[in-house]
Order: structure tokens, then C-alpha cells, then sequence
């Protein structure tokens, strides 16, 4: 009983620092694909192609996937939509995500440009 008691209080006071060392260790490039998972996908869907309920509800949304419009955008104007908005439904993001952050889920953006990325529609 003792012991588990001072196990317990070990691995308790272990746990800031285990959490300090992944804070500074962190990998220099953030998780795009997981950044767009938690910030995108419920509007612009898992690929960059919209499911049609959330067309209903914002018919701007554009087909990110789409190769017209991958053409058209690039990192860079992915990330100034990110931090300036666009039009009155596509909210801007610089408040919720650092420039590394709109920068790697910009670049993850532009991996739906791949013919993996299926059916992109009209
Ligand atoms: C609330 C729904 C919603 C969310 C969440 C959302 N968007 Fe949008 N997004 C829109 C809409 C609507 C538009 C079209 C705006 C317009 O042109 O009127 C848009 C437009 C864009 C455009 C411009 C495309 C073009 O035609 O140039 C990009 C890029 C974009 N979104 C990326 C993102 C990224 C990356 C995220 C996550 C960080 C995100 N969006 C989150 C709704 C959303």
C-alpha cells in the first residue's frame, strides 16, 4: 500500500516534466493534416470537397480539391485567407493559429492537388 502510494506520488511529480520535454521538443513544423481536421474539415471536408449539407448552409464554400482552384491558390494566398478571412463565412483563423500553424495547414491544403485526392467535382 505504502509503496503504491510513493509510486503514485513519483510518477505524479514526473508529469510536468514529461510534459515540459515535449513542449520544448517539439517538432519546428506543426501537424497540418491535423490542424485542418480540427479547424476545416466540418466545412471544406476530410479532401477539400465540401459534403453538400454544409454547401446548404454556405453556399460560397469553394471545392478546395478542385484543380481550377488548386491552380489558382497557393500557400501563400492560403495563409492570407487564413489570417485576413474571406467573404462573410470563411472566419479569419490568426487568433486561433500561429503563423508555423496557418503555414502547415496551408501546405496540407495543397496536397489535395494529388489525383489521390478523388472525385473533385464540377
Ligand atoms: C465555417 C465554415 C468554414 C471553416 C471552418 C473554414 N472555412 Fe474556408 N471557407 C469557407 C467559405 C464559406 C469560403 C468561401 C468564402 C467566399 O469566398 O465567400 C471559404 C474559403 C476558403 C478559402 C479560399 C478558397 C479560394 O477560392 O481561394 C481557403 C483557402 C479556405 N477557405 C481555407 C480554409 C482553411 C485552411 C480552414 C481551416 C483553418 C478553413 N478554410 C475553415 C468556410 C469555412
Amino acid at each position: 500500500m505504502r509503496v503504491c502510494t510513493i509510486v503514485a506520488a513519483v510518477v505524479l511529480s514526473a508529469l510536468p516534466i514529461v510534459a515540459a520535454a515535449q513542449a520544448t521538443t517539439a517538432s519546428p513544423e506543426p501537424d497540418g493534416a491535423a490542424l485542418y481536421r480540427q479547424n476545416c474539415r466540418s466545412c471544406h471536408g476530410a479532401r477539400g470537397v465540401p459534403p453538400a449539407r454544409m454547401l446548404t448552409i454556405y453556399p460560397t464554400l469553394k471545392t478546395l480539391a478542385d484543380s481550377t482552384v488548386q491552380t489558382r491558390m497557393t500557400v501563400d494566398t492560403i495563409v492570407a485567407v487564413l489570417r485576413h478571412s474571406r467573404g462573410k463565412d470563411m472566419k479569419p483563423f490568426a487568433d486561433r493559429l500561429s503563423p508555423a500553424e496557418m503555414t502547415a495547414v496551408a501546405k496540407f491544403v495543397k496536397t489535395f492537388a494529388s489525383p489521390a485526392a478523388g472525385s473533385t467535382g464540377p
